[in-house]
């Protein structure tokens, strides 16, 4: 696992920016696994940046998105659909065919089938080349929230109360937050070749450390990472307060960058 530890959300965003931009340059027909929440906004605007000032293109790009909230339409303010469209589909050259994200108005029968379809999707373009990953607070990656297996696929889960407590903060009032979620699995999300979890602020400085330096748990569904091989983890100061191993991290990432390969 590599860990870069920045100053701050910005610094954070552009450390992530690079790595997307890099990919695209590289291979410009990649497809992104990509997130919602407040953690990946500053990436989103970094990307949206680079689009505008530096002619990053995505007209080749395809994206999945790891979730939705079960019940809402994609014009609803609050699914992510939504959010993605407003956030960044809208703002870059990226074609909306090539854009996914779970349908969250699925009929309840078809659900098994259209996840089935899902991953289908992925796997037939040929992969997810990045999966970009935010952490809630209850560690979860996606909305595999605790107890879901390391081996889960793209299914319809329950939110767990802290999740709901933690989103509440979008809706009007508490009792608004949808109670279901269709989401990629964590077994999905360890397929992609490679992984960027984001993270910053002191609230999940505490999750953080469990997820990288604690043991593997469906408890903590951000600790499988730990199992893949190619993980950049990319931290503000506030959020890495609580690993042990800092220095460590911190001596490797300018160590790396003298000899210009990336270790993980
Ligand atoms: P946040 O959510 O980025 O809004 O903190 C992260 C998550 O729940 O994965």
């Amino acid at each position: 696992m590599r860990v870069i530890i920045v100053k701050n959300y910005e610094e954070m965003s552009k450390e992530a920016g690079k790595l997307v931009k890099e990919l695209i340059i590289k291979k410009s027909n990649c497809i992104l696994g990509l997130a919602t929440g407040s953690t990946p906004i500053g990436l989103y605007k970094e990307l949206i940046r680079m689009h505008k000032e530096e002619g990053l293109d995505f007209s080749k790009v395809i994206t999945f998105n790891l979730d939705e909230y079960y019940g809402l339409s994609g014009d609803h303010p609050q699914s992510y659909r939504y959010f993605m469209d407003t956030n960044l589909f809208n703002e870059i050259n990226i074609k909306k065919e090539n854009t996914h994200v779970p349908d969250g108005k699925i009929p309840i029968d078809e659900i098994e089938e259209y996840c089935k379809k899902y991953e289908e999707m992925i796997k037939n373009l040929g992969g997810i080349d990045l999966q970009i990953l935010g952490i809630g607070g209850d560690g979860h990656i996606g909305f595999n929230e605790p107890g879901s297996s390391i081996y889960s696929r793209t299914r319809l889960v329950a939110l767990d109360e802290q999740t709901i407590k933690d989103n509440s903060r979008f809706f009007e009032k508490i009792e608004d937050v949808p109670k279901f979620a269709l989401t990629m699995g964590v077994g999905t999300i360890l397929e992609a070749r490679e992984i960027i979890l984001l993270a910053n602020g002191s609230k999940k400085a505490e999750v953080v450390a469990k997820a990288i330096e604690g043991p593997i748990t469906s408890q903590i569904t951000a600790s499988a990472l730990q199992l893949h091989p190619k993980v950049t983890v990319i931290l503000d100061e506030e959020a890495s307060s609580h690993l042990r191993r800092k220095e460590y991290y911190k001596f490797a990432y300018e160590a790396e960058k003298k000899i210009n390969f990336r270790i993980f």
